[in-house]
């Protein structure tokens, strides 16, 4: 069991943020499939500031959703912990603050990822939100900017100061904020920051897509946990699988077709209810393409479903070729 002030994880496992994924929809499904804690999408800090914005419901937690914590991306210390304040009052369990996008458009800006190459701000961007909120305050990183001594320098420090000031849970996703998404993550350097550090919870992310690999991460290095990023979408199953891994069982079997079926027009009428239907229907794709990888016949169901441009040919295609019709 880990615990952090209120918020208790009874597995070693979490849902990433992802963002343009992890509304509530995708965090509701994850809850009911067994994992222990979601967060959302990174959120601009500058959301916050505004009453607005903030009153927005995509902005804020459900009820029925908890622990659930609220990620947030900045360029001003100040400004990211004031932000969390608000995030906090309006119901979220704890905050993730993100040093780790590497979005060309959030570098130009010196937020997310840019920020692996100041460890002093990342440092006082923590110790400035740990002043403002009484809740667990994790972080993001990446496992460093580049390939330079001088960013495994700053990715060095930048743990040291993790540990030091008690971030409550050190997230890294083990590729450099150049490279990425490509080429694999790098776990021995995740490992390493355990090694090193012991009493920091280090929780690792890259390249979790199945249980089997989950397993393999908790048992081989050392972390106190993983996130399962890519692995999650179109596929909340994976939550009971690793669950069943961890307690020693068998992996359970998967979803029959027709449940495969019943869960992806649960999952879009969630959608639906809060996004007009030109919209709902190309947001759900990427999720579809997800769960098609389940079907035995992927390639054309993925076909099928992609072609739909409808709310009522969504509903007909997974109708048809998941058997409920
Ligand atoms: C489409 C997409 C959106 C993402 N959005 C976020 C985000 O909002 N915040 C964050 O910390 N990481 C984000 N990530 C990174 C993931 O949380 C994760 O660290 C990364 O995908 C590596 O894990 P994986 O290889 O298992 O997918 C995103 C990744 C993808 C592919």
């Amino acid at each position: 069991m880990l615990k952090f002030g209120s918020v208790q994880l009874d597995m070693p496992f979490i849902q990433a943020p992802l963002s343009g994924y992890t509304d509530y929809p995708m965090r509701i499904l994850a809850r009911r499939f067994g994992c222990p804690l979601t967060f959302t999408g990174v959120m601009l800090d500058k959301i916050a500031l505004h009453h607005k914005a903030l009153n927005k419901r995509k902005f804020q937690p459900m009820d029925d959703e908890h622990p659930v914590g609220a990620q947030i991306l900045g360029d001003d210390p100040g400004v990211m912990a004031q932000a969390a304040e608000k995030f906090i009052e309006v119901g979220y369990d704890l905050i993730d603050l993100n040093f780790a996008c590497p979005a060309p458009k959030v570098l130009r800006r010196a937020r997310g990822g840019h920020l692996m190459q100041k460890p002093s701000f990342i440092r006082e961007t923590f110790l400035r939100t740990r002043e403002k909120v009484n809740r667990p305050v994790f972080m993001k990183i990446r496992a460093g900017y580049d390939g330079s001594q001088a960013a495994e320098d700053d990715f060095w420090t930048i743990c040291q100061n993790a540990a030091a000031d008690g971030v409550d849970m050190l997230a890294i996703h083990g590729r450099s904020v150049v490279q990425k998404y490509r080429g694999k993550a790098d776990w021995t350097r995740i490992a390493e920051v355990k090694k090193r550090f012991p009493s920091l919870i280090v929780f690792g992310s890259g390249d979790v897509l199945d249980p089997e690999t989950a397993l393999a991460r908790l048992k081989n290095t050392g972390v106190d946990g993983v996130i399962v990023a890519r692995g999650a979408v179109g596929n909340p199953w994976i939550f009971q699988e690793i669950r069943a891994l961890w307690n020693g069982r068998e992996k359970p079997q998967s979803p029959t077709l027709a449940e495969q079926g019943h869960l992806m027009l649960e999952h879009f009428e969630m959608i639906c209810a809060t996004r007009l239907e030109q919209k709902a229907v190309p947001y759900f794709r990427k999720f579809m393409a997800g769960y098609s990888k389940r079907h035995p016949e992927r390639k054309k169901t993925l076909l099928a479903l992609m072609a739909c441009k409808t709310r009522k040919a969504v509903i007909a295609a997974i109708e048809e070729r998941y058997g409920l019709c």
